[in-house]
C-alpha cells in the first residue's frame, strides 16, 4: 500500500506543555548523539495529541531530535501504526483480515464498516466520528474474528456484534473490550477442560480487558497527564506539566495550530566547553557571504536544528566545514549540545569537501550510496 502524507495539512504543530515535558523525558533516555532513537515514541505522542500524524508534527519531532526531515518521514511512512490522514473523532477501527479472522468472518466485519462508516478504508464517516482499515494479524487469532478499536481488542465478533459496538461508541459509550461471545479469554468455546482450579478468585474480566476497564483509555487519547514519566537518571522525576487544554478530537476542518515551537536544542556558547571538549573552535563568520548561506542540510546528518546551531556559531558555508582539521572537528563534536559526536559520525568534512569538488547535484547522487 502506498503511504503518502495527506493532501490537507495544518499550518503547524507544537506539543502541549504536558506532552513536551514527557517528550523531553523520553529523549533523555538516550546517550548524547543518539537522541534520534526517541523518534517512535515522539511521533506516537504527536499522533495521540492531534489524532493523526501531520507533516508539521513529523517535522517538529525531527527538529527536536536534530534529524533531517526525510529521516523522520521515512519512519512515519514506514510504520502502519502511524495514521497519515484524519481518523474518526470517536474511534479508528482496525479489522484484522488475516487468515484466522478471514476464515471466521472478517469479510462480514469489513462489510459492516463499509456500510456504517465509509465505503473506502481511511475515509471518515459522514459525521466524522469513525474511520476504518483492514490490518494484518493482531495476534489474537484464537479469538477470531477481531478488531482493534482505539487501543483495545474486541474479539469473537460477528457482523451484528460489531454493528452493536459501533452504535454504542456512537452514543458515547465505551463497551468492555475482550471476547464478545461470553468467553473469558481464549479458552475452548465449550469451557475449560483443564486448569479448572485457576477459575476461582479471578477478576471479572481477563487481564487485558480488566486493565482496559480500569484505566478507561480505550478510545481516549493519552495527553501527558497519565502516569508521570520517572527520570531518575536526571536526578528527579519528570513531572508532567499541568495538562494543557486537550486538543479536540481528530479534526475535520484542520484548524491551524499555534506557530511551531523553536527547535529544542539551543546553541551553546562556543567558549563554554572548550576545555572539556578539547580542540579549537573553527573560524566563524559574523554573517553569511554575499549570495547567502549554503543549505547545510544538504549534508547527510544535518537537520534544521543542527544547521541553526552551526549558523549560531558562524558556520554558514560548505567551504568553512571543508577546512576543518582534527582540532576543529574535536571541538565541534564536543560542543554541539544534544548532538555530540555528529561531525565525526556523519563525516561532515568529507561531505563538505565533496560538495566543493563535484557540486550539490552530483553529491546528492553519491550520497545515496554513502559514497563520500
Ligand atoms: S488472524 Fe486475526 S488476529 Fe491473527
Amino acid at each position: 500500500m502506498l503511504r503518502r502524507l495527506h493532501k490537507e495539512q495544518p499550518a503547524s504543530f507544537e506539543f502541549t506543555p504536558a506532552n513536551l515535558a514527557w517528550a523531553k523525558g523520553q529523549i533523555s533516555k538516550y546517550p548524547e548523539g543518539r537522541q534520534a532513537s526517541a523518534i517512535i515514541p515522539l511521533l506516537w505522542r504527536a499522533q495521540e495529541q492531534h489524532g493523526w500524524l501531520t507533516r508539521p508534527a513529523i517535522e517538529h519531532v525531527a527538529d527536536m531530535l536534530g534529524m533531517a526531515y526525510i529521516r523522520a518521514l521515512e519512519v512515519a511512512t514506514f510504520y502502519f501504526m502511524f495514521q497519515l490522514q484524519p481518523v474518526g473523532s470517536v474511534a479508528h477501527i482496525q479489522i484484522c483480515g488475516t487468515t484466522s479472522c478471514m476464515i471466521c468472518g472478517a469479510e462480514e466485519l469489513i462489510a459492516v464498516c463499509q456500510e456504517l462508516i465509509a465505503k473506502a478504508p481511511h475515509a471518515l464517516s459522514a459525521d466524522g466520528k469513525f474511520s476504518w482499515e483492514e490490518v494484518e494479524c493482531m495476534g489474537a487469532c484464537a479469538n477470531a474474528p477481531m478488531a482493534q478499536i482505539g487501543k483495545d481488542y474486541y474479539e469473537d465478533l460477528t457482523a451484528e456484534k460489531l454493528r452493536g459496538l459501533i452504535g454504542r461508541f456512537s452514543k458515547g459509550e465505551v463497551p468492555v473490550p475482550g471476547p464478545q461471545n461470553g468467553r473469558y479469554a481464549a479458552e475452548p468455546l465449550s469451557g475449560l477442560t483443564s486448569l479448572k482450579e485457576f477459575g476461582s478468585g479471578k477478576k471479572q474480566y481477563n487481564a487485558s480487558a480488566q486493565l482496559a476497564v480500569d484505566i478507561k483509555d480505550t478510545v481516549k487519547r493519552i495527553d501527558g497527564t497519565e502516569v508521570p514519566l520517572t527520570t531518575p537518571w536526571l536526578g528527579a522525576a519528570a513531572k508532567p506539566a499541568k495538562a494543557a487544554k486537550a486538543e479536540k478530537p481528530a479534526d475535520k476542518a484542520q484548524p491551524a495550530e499555534k506557530p511551531a515551537a523553536k527547535p529544542a536544542a539551543k546553541a551553546e556558547k562556543p567558549a563554554a566547553d572548550v576545555a572539556a571538549a578539547g580542540g579549537k573552535p573553527p573560524k566563524g563568520l559574523k554573517a553569511p557571504k554575499k549570495g547567502g548561506a549554503d543549505d547545510l542540510k544538504v549534508i547527510e546528518g544535518i537537520g534544521p536544528a543542527l544547521e541553526k546551531l552551526c549558523n549560531d556559531m558562524g558556520i554558514f558555508h560548505f567551504d568553512q566545514i571543508a577546512l576543518w582539521g582534527p582540532a576543529e572537528i574535536a571541538w565541534m563534536d564536543g560542543n554541539l549540545k544534544g548532538f555530540r559526536g555528529r561531525v565525526t559520525r556523519d563525516k561532515w568534512v568529507a561531505q563538505a569537501k565533496l560538495i566543493g569538488e563535484v557540486g550539490i547535484e552530483e553529491f546528492l547522487i553519491r550520497a545515496k550510496t554513502n559514497n563520500y
